[in-house]
């Protein structure tokens, strides 16, 4: 949780983009000067494939209020099946958060290609509007 001088809560978000299109995305946002909320922070992987839940429950414990994972459209990942085993996995994933007391609501997926950068910042604008109406994530926080 980030707070400025005049208390007023920023929700902290985490962006886990994958290499080939999303992050691709990010970059073309910038290029096209799209403007989406600095309260995301974006950490590439090589695919959507690589999620690990431990990802997403560790960044929650660390103070994250938020969560993306976002990849290639289905069919389009540069190794083949990488983001069908994310698909496979969101379902878990939303169990698992339900399991720990989060609300699911919490972690989200998105496909952004690299040609995406409009569809980057307005899922960027969502995510961050979502997040907020939430409030800070106070459940699993490591408050040491
Ligand atoms: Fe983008 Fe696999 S390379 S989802």
């Amino acid at each position: 949780m980030s707070v400025e001088n005049n208390n007023e809560w920023n929700p902290k978000i985490i962006v886990i983009a994958c290499n080939w299109c999303t992050y691709a995305a990010a970059d073309l946002a910038g290029l096209n000067h799209y403007e989406y909320p600095a309260d995301i922070r974006i950490i590439r992987v090589p695919c959507s494939g690589r999620m690990d839940p431990l990802f997403m429950l560790r960044a929650f414990n660390r103070g994250a209020d938020g969560v993306l994972l976002s990849g290639c459209h289905p069919g389009d990942c540069h190794y083949g099946t990488g983001n069908y085993y994310n698909r496979r996995r969101q379902m878990m994933m939303k169990r698992l958060m339900q399991f720990v007391g989060l609300e699911p609501e919490r972690y989200q997926t998105s496909w952004i290609s690299g040609a995406e950068g409009s569809k980057f910042a307005e899922t960027m604008h969502k995510l961050v509007e979502d997040v907020t109406a939430l409030g800070p994530n106070r459940k699993l926080r490591d408050e040491r």
